[in-house]
């Protein structure tokens, strides 16, 4: 008999009882636009700002609709114009390039190493050649490149680094935080990452410039004192003329959502940590399979686990995919003719002019990705490990 996985692994991460309640309150009360022209003491965006400042150790927060609006906003209140060139590594989600789109931008793609991390020195040789002045670091499926070696060569070519933290909540390289390395971190709240709120973003920041900008273009109106983690008026007073309003708040409903989430995290990382070392020991065990390495430096916070199916064709590893698929464990393909899904790669992004990145496309052309949901119990994740041992085993007959 086959294993079979009886779980739907798209099965977000429900909120809270205290998220429930808090909505419910705001729900009743009406003020669910985070600004209110009588002031709004006490507001949930207000003061998730404050506490999501706190807990990654930056002065400022902003709290916006979503994630890639969170890396547009960063970008642009750090400066980006049209045209500018914008170094980014070649594996990360189509919402990323697309920020960089969105600024009318160039993405300069850098390779990545077999770790699935920006690779130093083709990062130093694109700075050096591309005269780029700003790196959106993707910190791409919880994977933590090198941070040291990244900073050093932001510094080294005078170009201001962006962290896209959207898997990274609470992972940390050498003991830092991500999003405390670049000028400015952005994390998103959307279902499939640390907290779930449906959509959310957030923008931290120690640069006060940057945050006056980014809540005046998030769209604050001249409402921006009822701001909490943000600079004095005086740095406002430099922007509020110039910066456009993007409309990209987030609403006080999400932030209700998202505020009594913020205190589940190191024990949401540990377990998903401990799912994901227990699938991952398993697989390691098939001739078939090889998994990125992960240094002592990082300290990982896995939602989902990535793999290289090693040895097989590319209609073979679509088979044992379809294989996994019918026995209840959908494997994500990075390798794929098309995009699927999350899943791309940088040749689907036809907005990105075609830039070589022969070893970024043999690394992602075995690569494999399983989501994984917080609630799977430790017996479904050993039924998603015989899943997919048992189709490997298939490809092998
Ligand atoms: C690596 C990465 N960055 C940014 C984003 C954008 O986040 P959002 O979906 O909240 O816009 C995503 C979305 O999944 C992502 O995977």
């Amino acid at each position: 008999m086959r294993a079979t996985l009886d779980f739907d692994l798209a099965t977000p991460e429900a909120p809270p009882q205290a998220s429930v309640d808090a909505a419910i309150k705001l729900l009743k009360s009406g003020f669910l636009f985070r600004y209110a022209e009588m002031g709004s003491e006490g507001n949930e965006a207000a003061l998730l700002e404050q506490e999501f400042a706190a807990l990654l150790g930056r002065k400022y927060c902003i709290a916006v609709n979503s994630g890639g609006s969170a890396i547009f906003l960063a970008l642009k209140a750090a400066g980006v114009k049209p045209a500018d060139k914008i170094l980014l590594n070649a594996f990360t989600l189509a919402p990323v390039p697309g920020a960089i789109e969105h600024l009318h931008a160039e993405s300069v793609l850098v390779e990545i190493n077999e770790r699935l991390v920006i690779d130093p020195a083709d990062l130093r040789a694109k700075a050096k050649a591309s005269g780029a002045k700003y790196l959106l670091m993707s910190h791409m499926r919880g994977h933590v490149a090198d941070m040291e070696a990244v900073a050093a060569i932001c510094e080294e070519f005078s170009i201001k680094m962006i962290e896209d933290c959207a898997h990274t909540m609470g992972a940390t390289w050498n003991g830092t935080q991500t999003g405390q390395f670049g000028l400015a971190g952005a994390f998103s709240s959307q279902s499939y990452k640390q907290f779930n709120t449906g959509e959310g973003g957030l923008i931290v920041t120690d640069d006060e410039d940057l945050a006056a900008r980014a809540i005046l273009m998030s769209g604050s109106y001249m409402l921006y004192p009822q701001h909490a983690a943000a600079p004095s008026e005086a740095v406002f007073a430099r922007w509020k003329g110039a910066a456009a309003n993007h409309s990209m708040r987030m609403s006080a409903l999400v932030a209700a959502i998202l505020r009594p989430q913020l205190s589940l995290l190191p024990a949401r990382n540990a377990r998903w940590r401990e799912v994901h070392d227990r699938i991952a020991g398993r697989l390691a065990t098939h001739q078939l399979t090889r998994q990125p390495q992960r240094p002592p430096e990082e300290d990982y916070t896995p939602t989902s686990l990535q793999f290289f199916m090693e040895g097989l064709s590319q209609p073979q590893i679509e088979a044992v995919i379809k294989d996994s698929t019918a026995h209840g464990v959908p494997i994500k393909f990075f390798g794929g003719n098309t995009p699927q899904g999350f899943t791309s790669r940088a040749l689907h992004w036809e907005y990105v002019s075609p830039q070589p990145l022969p070893r970024s496309e043999a690394i992602l052309a075995t690569l494999c990705d399983i989501r994984l949901p917080l609630g799977l119990s430790n017996e479904q994740a050993d039924t998603l490990a015989d899943v997919v041992l048992e189709s490997l085993n298939e490809a092998l007959i």
